[in-house]
């Protein structure tokens, strides 16, 4: 179904996203490419992973948490499938609390090993109950995911990584643990981290973490042409295991349904369910496979592959040289114009006639803004000038005829906010020369 919302009321997500801010800095990450189209990911199958996990709790005092034998059991259940499927995979043992805890990793062969993409998930649960929500519904996603990469004999440019990640709950210790071993060298050739933490709420919000734009921009893609709207995730950033991809560094991403969070009165209008929790059964024993809304699993299960395939297929680093800014910068409303700044060095003569401006504004109406590439010596390049009406956001690259500019220097992508009420922030600046 299609949600219409109110164009001029939805400001919320945006003035949420801003407090929180994001990434600043530049990164090379490449805009996909033309992908093959991700398979639908079949719910039945997720849910049976589900059931399996379930049936490993009952096995093993009712949890699968870190230190226990519910949580060893877990990881060779989803080892055992991948090895099947064809993934050569390693667990990585750590020890915390006085208890061995395990990682398991599994490489798709193939793909250039200098551009890796991992997803992964946190497959302990508190040891309170068996943690179908959190966090089998995101162990479940990315294993199903998995399964369909081989299923489909995928052959992506990039590298493919998946992670399940031990003693989350004790303070994202696995995760931690797999990026402190991972040697510098190795970390770099990382080029995004998808973390899927609590996917299937039984009360869900469809949540997007604020972090590596072009993975945002991802999801959110997946769900706009799904017709089903999202906001940015604000539980509790850092609260999970991208965190410890994020603090060295690596773009990071990914998706959340809610956990103890009361839904408002407005996301209960967006999305349907009550004014209660997310997530009532949050870290209790009610976390059973009862406790999770199929909707919302389908749903993050399909956005989890089309990430994979978009991610993983597009183009490798975009031939020329690409300076980025990912720092967001607010636009005031109906105010003066604001500025996003890269600097171009290294580069001989002039630029060129053919100079992309990949431009990525997160607003609730685009036709509030007027955008303008203005060169190092102030030249202004008009690229947006307050069309596309009452239509969200402004992503899009633009070719402009910079041949009379000299290249090196400050490059301000400068943005005003002309008209009241909607507003919304740079998340991203990009050139490019060929
Ligand atoms: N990781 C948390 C847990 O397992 C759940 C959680 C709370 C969360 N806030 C979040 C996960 C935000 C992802 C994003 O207890
Ligand atoms: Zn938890
Ligand atoms: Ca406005």
């Amino acid at each position: 179904m299609k949600f219409s919302v109110p164009r001029r009321t939805a400001t919320l997500a945006v003035v949420a996203a801003m407090a929180l801010g994001g990434l600043a800095g530049t990164t090379a990450s490449a805009a996909p490419g033309a992908a093959l189209a991700a398979p639908d990911i079949p719910l039945a199958n997720v849910k049976q992973h589900l059931t399996d996990l379930q049936s490993i709790a009952n096995a093993n005092g009712g949890n699968r948490a870190h230190g226990r034998t519910g949580y060893k059991a877990s990881i060779d259940f989803v080892k055992a499938k991948l090895d099947a499927a064809g993934y050569t995979t390693t667990v990585q043992q750590f020890t915390t609390s006085g208890a061995t805890g395990y990682n398991l990793i599994a490489d798709w062969p193939g793909g250039d090993p200098n551009q890796v993409l991992m997803a992964g998930a946190h497959l302990d649960s508190v040891s309170s109950g068996a943690g179908i929500n959190d966090n089998g519904s995101g162990s479940a996603a990315v294993l199903e995911t998995a399964l369909a990469v081989s299923r489909a004999g995928l052959q992506p440019t990039k590298h493919l990584r998946f992670g399940w990640w031990g003693a989350e709950e004790l303070g994202l210790v696995g995760s931690k643990y797999y990026v402190a071993n991972l040697p510098t060298t190795e970390r770099a050739k990382v080029s995004g981290y998808l973390n899927f933490d609590m996917i299937g709420s039984p009360n869900p919000g469809y949540f997007v973490y604020d972090d590596d734009p072009t993975i945002e921009q991802t999801f959110k893609s997946y769900f706009a042409g799904i017709g089903v709207p999202t906001e940015i995730e604000t539980e509790g950033d850092g609260r999970s295991d991208h965190a410890s991809f994020k603090n060295v560094g690596i773009p990071v991403g990914g998706l959340f349904t809610g956990a103890s969070r009361v839904k408002t009165s407005a996301q209960v209008q967006k999305w349907g369910g009550t004014a209660t929790a997310f997530d009532r059964c949050y870290h209790s024993s009610c976390d059973t496979t009862a406790n999770i809304n199929d909707t919302a699993l389908d749903r993050n299960s399909d956005a989890v592959a089309h990430a994979i395939w978009t991610l993983s297929g597009g183009t490798t680093t975009p031939p020329g040289k690409v300076f980025e800014n990912t720092a967001d910068v607010a636009i005031p409303d109906n105010g003066a114009a604001v500025t996003s700044t890269v600097d171009v060095t290294g580069i001989a003569g002039n630029a060129p006639a053919t100079l992309k401006v990949d431009v990525n504004i997160v607003h609730t109406y685009r036709g509030d803004l007027v955008v303008d590439l203005v060169a190092p010596d102030g030249s202004v390049y008009n690229v947006h000038n307050r069309s596309g009406g009452s239509a969200d956001n402004l992503v899009a690259t633009y070719t402009v005829n910079a041949s009379t500019e000299v290249a090196n220097g400050a490059w301000k992508l400068r943005v005003q906010d002309k008209a009241a009420q909607d507003t919304g922030y740079i998340s991203g600046f990009k050139l490019t020369f060929p």
